[in-house]
């Protein structure tokens, strides 16, 4: 007689934006606006089988052990409930190659998806930990600061790997973010292959006093401190010309009244950071009009630092 089937349990996983300009690796937040469904249901057959891919365009690898959202669950099964069978469906609402933590907001819904059928009850440590796997998977770097924002929520800052150390900072409560996914791709090893192997001590001094200004900004609510430090000499003037119009949509954004704007993660998409709904809407459609000038016209949406993975329901299907 076989056994009835276990309910499948969904969960989503936000899209985020990681670096935040002088955060490189190590900084991140996640947005409300957009993100990644991942349905897990336990099976009776041992090792992870992944059922369904949606809203890729065909264009994500459909073997277990290369798509980032089963391979977490398998080094899942393999850490917590060895012998474990799990079957996986995963439905995309983050383009690739974006920079919004695509690959990132795969894994995390499905560790929370996993951790729940499995009854496990593990800790953010312990699933960012596991997500960090897929980001190695997805692009040969385990970076944490797509993935902890995307587990804990909120603005979290990852100091030291190992061990793994997870700190949620404040977001401002008066803190909008116009975002823009110009409409070109831009992958997170290229990304990463073209960043200098080694830095100047002097700017490396600046980089560091930047991140201590963010981390002091965002605790005392400073929007115009988080405009000083939200600056990148190290990174983002080796990714720039990877954006066609980027440097062109920063200027205006800026100009513009901007309080940041930067390259979310590995870009992409764009951000520019403002103290109002209505002013964050205004740089919206200036980078748009930037980024539509440059013929890479994409798509943006106004949106908030939002809370982390979650799950959305249980059911039987
Ligand atoms: N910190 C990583 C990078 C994020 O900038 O390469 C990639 O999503």
């Amino acid at each position: 007689m076989s056994a009835a089937p276990r309910p499948w349990i969904e969960a989503f996983a936000p899209a985020t934006i990681s670096n935040l300009g002088p955060g490189f690796d190590c900084l991140g937040l996640a947005i409300q606006g957009a993100g990644d469904r991942v349905r897990v249901r336990r099976s009776s057959t041992p090792g992870v089988r992944l059922c369904r891919v949606t809203g890729d365009q065909g264009r994500l690898p459909t073997e277990p052990e290369a798509n980032t959202a089963s391979a977490v669950l398998i080094e899942l099964i393999k850490r917590h409930a060895p012998g474990a069978g799990l079957e996986v469906e995963l439905d995309k609402g983050l383009p690739l190659g974006s920079g919004l933590g695509s690959s990132g907001a795969s894994a995390c819904a499905a560790l929370v998806a996993g951790d729940a059928a499995l009854g496990l009850g593990l800790g953010h440590p312990q699933l960012v930990d596991l997500a960090r796997d897929g980001e190695r998977i997805a692009c040969g770097s385990a970076h944490p600061d797509n993935v902890a924002p995307a587990i804990v929520g909120g603005v979290v800052l990852i100091p030291n790997l190992d061990p793994l150390r997870l700190i949620s900072l404040p977001a401002p409560r008066d803190l909008w973010i116009a975002v823009y996914t110009p409409g070109c791709e831009v992958k997170t090893a290229d990304a990463r292959a073209v960043l200098p192997k080694q830095v100047r001590l002097d700017q490396t001094v600046r980089h560091a006093a930047r991140l201590g200004l963010l981390v002091h900004a965002l605790h005392v609510g400073d929007l115009a401190l988080l405009g000083e430090a939200i600056v990148d000499e190290l990174v983002e003037p080796a990714r720039a010309h990877l954006i066609p119009g980027y440097l062109d949509a920063k200027v205006s954004a800026i100009e513009a009244g901007a309080i940041a704007c930067s390259i979310s993660g590995a870009g992409p998409t764009t951000f520019a950071l403002a103290a109002s709904e209505e002013r964050a809407t205004a740089l919206l459609e200036i980078l748009e009009e930037a980024f539509t000038h440059n013929g890479v016209a994409g798509k943006g949406w106004v949106d908030r630092v939002g809370a982390g993975a979650q799950i959305t329901s249980k059911q039987l299907h």
